[in-house]
């Protein structure tokens, strides 16, 4: 089986530098925000151009906390999209604010065109997504956000890799959340994110927040959750952080791959292609078929996934609890999206094999 993510496969070849690592530790009772976290935060501050880097328990609480420290809550609204992982807008609405869900455009991402629109008197954050791993207009974002008093927050739990002029994005707006989870491009044997923000104020908030707000172990400033890293986690991607580079160079060759190779398919290429600085945590075709190209490609030992078939304002979980909305652009993209296998475990073969099975399907369906 061609699988559509390396999970496993990281696990198996980097088994033994890690159960070293981690009997080290073990030997040493650092378990929770110990040297291992400090480095890896180090090195997180390092990718993101010298920004804070406050390591937490997941990318969700990242969002969380990035917006309980930008003072929002009951009352506020937050402008975000609903074809992203659920945590974005559960965030929002853990944090006691009204979620806003914006329309994106046809790359699958949103703009100051679907988010204007929406802006009013109680709009108190934007969290633009970087779904993919592909970069996005933020620039044009945030000068929107500034001109009205607004926030950003932005969503990178997709984006380790992803680039903007070169720059790690993730240090444009007030704040922005990694996750760490292990299905990402860098992620632990657990869970694991990180607050990344360029102010001094939000990253000591988040400091103390992670841990209760406890300043000393018996001193409490504030009333705050438990989201420490712990030390497994930070030493497993400590280790993993030195293959980071190849790993997401092989996801671009993978990219630049397919998007030469399906051009003439019927099946639409990566919509982010020809923007440079992408990460390509998922590569995405687009087929009116996508169902049945799913399936033939299953048939074909080729495993291929739907990121999000149930757009967020589609699920129980917003109808029960927020109002209607309609997002046309959003619901289309939810039916004819499909992720193609990319990752660096893949071989020449297999890539070839994934592109040489769609044109086959392109070609039945000609017939
Ligand atoms: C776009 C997006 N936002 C937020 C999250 C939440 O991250 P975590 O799972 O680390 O809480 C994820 C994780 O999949 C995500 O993909």
């Amino acid at each position: 089986m061609i699988k559509c993510n390396n999970v496993l496969e990281q696990a198996n070849d980097l088994s033994a530098l890690i159960l070293k690592r981690w009997q080290v530790l073990l030997a040493t009772g650092d378990f929770v925000l110990g040297e291992e976290v400090a480095k890896f935060e180090a090195w997180m501050s390092e990718r993101c151009n010298g920004a804070n880097a406050i390591s937490l328990n997941s990318g969700t609480d990242a969002l969380i906390l990035a917006l309980r420290a930008l003072g929002i809550g009951p009352g506020d609204e937050v402008i975000t999209c609903a074809n992203t992982f659920v945590a974005t807008v559960g965030a929002i609405v853990a944090a006691g604010a009204k979620p806003v869900l914006a329309d994106v455009g046809d790359d699958e991402l949103i703009n100051v065109d679907t988010i204007e629109p929406l802006m009013n008197a109680r709009t108190k954050a934007v969290i633009p997504v970087y779904l993919r791993g592909r970069p996005l207009n933020i620039d044009a974002i945030i000068d929107l956000c500034r001109s009205r008093g607004v926030v950003v927050i932005e969503d990178c739990a997709q984006a380790i890799g992803t680039t903007i002029d070169g720059h790690q994005v993730g240090t444009r707006g007030d704040a922005s959340a990694f996750s760490m989870h292990p299905l990402k491009t860098l992620g632990g044997f657990g869970d694991g994110g990180v607050l990344v923000t360029t102010h001094p104020e939000i990253a000591e908030y988040a400091i103390k927040a992670r841990n209760h707000g406890l300043e000393t172990r018996n001193e409490s400033v504030l009333f705050g959750v438990n989201s420490r890293l712990d030390s497994l986690q930070a030493s497993a991607l400590n280790l993993k952080v030195q293959y980071l580079d190849q790993w997401l160079k092989r996801r671009v060759e993978i990219a630049a791959f397919y998007d030469q190779a399906l051009s003439r398919t019927a099946t639409t290429v990566d919509l982010g292609r020809g923007k440079p600085g992408g990460s390509y945590y998922h590569y995405v075709v687009q087929s009116k078929h996508r169902d049945r190209l799913q399936s033939f490609l299953a048939e074909n030992d080729i495993h291929a996934a739907v990121h999000y078939p149930t757009p967020i304002h589609w699920q129980e979980a917003w109808l029960k609890s927020q109002p209607p909305v309609v997002l046309p652009n959003t619901e289309r993209l939810s039916r004819e999206m499909l992720t193609l296998p990319c990752h660096h475990h893949l071989t020449d073969s297999d890539v070839e094999k994934v592109v040489a099975t769609i044109k086959r399907f392109d070609l039945m369906e000609k017939q």
